[in-house]
């Protein structure tokens, strides 16, 4: 084992500067979605009370939270999620904020997973939550932005898996299952382990429960109107799970009402760790990576466990690594490359030094990116190191040019140069900066 000096924590990495701009990329275009919605950033703290964030954070997740008492006996944890942090900011700071309220953050979040691919220890998430209203609508709204976020990064195949946490819970409850049983048997089928549910149910429910779960844990795919009936059908004599099937049902509509063209899959035995969830609940994935690339859905109790009143929500995380490495695995060989103007000033002897930082502040000015050479080195060590890093103009500062106000400009590219005025070469910059594109996804 190397020295604990030139290795990261476990769990834990570094992002190059390349991964560090794919990151940004994909969190601009997260920022441009909830700008686009209405969405308002808001920044909470990285660490909070244990109590709060492990109130409804399932089993699961609450063994893997890091978990430390700070210098003054607080019992406190990193956030391994944004929605626990959310909720205590409306229930306290915004309760009189008029509704529906529509929030978003950006930011890492921390569980003590275990390291695999695309499950690290730190990781990010743009969260979305839309708090105030119980309609149809909020879900559909979660889908749509969810699905625009994906677009824009470029994605094709993703589908969302859907399901409704109110068909399981509405049956356990009308069998008087308690409500720390049924998380239990959510756990279970959020790790696909029915059979196990089914287990312990055996023990406190009726020979009717557990058939509808067997049947209902076969119904699934992609026409959802045909699965619909068919939970429709699993359910009957359940009110409170019928209730549920025609929520999810008024959901799906709006989408293909509001031609959202969701690639959905519709699960009726899906159930996600996280206790709070009320409602609709979906994650989205694509083909050759079973791991979720974001996970969301309806919570309309936690905001109220805060002491905030009854105040309905609904919310999404999209977990940005995740996306980086489908898009990643989509495009091989991709990477996020700067397209834009990148100059290189550069005096050749220690004479024009100053003039050359002076000549780089003032490109900067109008915008142009400009690095200065100060590794002291001679004009064509300079120059092939600057085409090696993607430089797209070199500036020649020389003493003889200078004393007629005048700078060599070269363009890497096509290896033509000329001698200008240095307003000239500004004037050039600029116009050719204004005209170049930066980055993009
Ligand atoms: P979640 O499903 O726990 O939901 O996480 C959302 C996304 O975060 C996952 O789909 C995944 O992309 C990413 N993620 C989670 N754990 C890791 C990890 N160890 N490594 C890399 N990425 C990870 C929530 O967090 C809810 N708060 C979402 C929500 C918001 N529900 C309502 N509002």
């Amino acid at each position: 084992m190397s020295s604990p000096l030139r290795r990261t924590v476990r769990g834990m990495r570094d992002l190059l500067p390349e991964e560090a701009e794919h990151m940004r990329l994909i969190e601009m275009e997260a920022r441009e979605v909830a700008r686009l919605y209405g969405y308002r950033e808001v920044i909470t703290p990285l660490i909070e009370h244990y109590e709060l964030l492990a109130a409804k954070i399932g089993e699961e997740n609450r063994k893997r939270m890091y978990v430390f008492e700070d210098l003054g006996g607080r019992r406190v944890a990193l956030r391994p999620e944004f929605t626990a942090s959310i909720a205590r900011l409306v229930s306290t700071k915004m309760v009189a904020e008029p509704k529906p309220i529509r929030l978003f953050s950006v930011g890492s979040l921390y569980r003590y997973d275990e390291p695999q691919f695309g499950r690290y220890r730190e990781f990010w998430q743009a969260n979305y939550e839309l708090i105030g209203s119980s309609r149809p609508e909020a879900d559909a709204e979660i889908l749509s932005l969810s699905n625009d976020l994906l677009k824009k990064t470029g994605l094709e195949d993703y589908y969302f898996k859907v399901g409704h946490v109110g068909v399981l819970r509405g049956i356990l409850s009308e069998e008087g299952v308690k409500e720390a049983e049924q998380n239990r048997i959510m756990q279970l089928l959020d790790k696909k382990m029915q059979d196990e549910a089914l287990n312990i149910l055996k023990k406190q429910a009726s020979e009717r429960c557990l058939e509808t779960l067997r049947r209902l844990f076969k119904v699934s795919g992609r026409e959802w109107s045909r699965v619909i009936k068919e939970m429709n059908a699993s359910v009957e004599g359940y009110e409170e799970a019928s209730s549920a099937v025609e929520n999810l049902e008024a959901i799906l509509n709006l989408t293909s009402d509001a031609k959202m063209d969701l690639n959905v899959r519709v699960e009726a035995g899906f159930a996600r760790g996280l206790e709070y969830y009320t409602g609709m609940i979906f994650e989205v994935y694509v083909p050759g990576m079973d791991i979720a690339l974001g996970g969301g859905g309806r919570y309309d109790r936690l905001i109220e466990l805060f002491g905030g009143g009854p105040t309905p929500a609904s919310g999404v995380a999209l977990g940005i690594d995740r996306i980086m490495l489908a898009v990643k695995g989509r495009r091989p060989g991709w990477t996020p490359t700067w397209e834009g103007l990148r100059v290189l000033v550069l005096p050749v002897n220690e004479e024009v030094k100053g003039k050359a930082m002076e000549l780089s502040s003032r490109l900067r000015e109008k915008g142009v990116t400009v690095e200065v050479e100060v590794m002291g080195r001679r004009v064509s060590r300079a120059l092939s190191d600057a085409s090696r890093r993607r430089v797209t103009h070199v500036v020649i500062i020389g003493p003889k040019e200078l004393r007629e106000g005048k700078v060599v400009l070269r363009d890497m590219k096509n290896k033509e140069q000329r001698t200008v005025t240095v307003d000239e070469v500004a004037d050039m910059l600029e116009g050719l900066q204004s005209g170049s594109s930066r980055i993009s996804l």
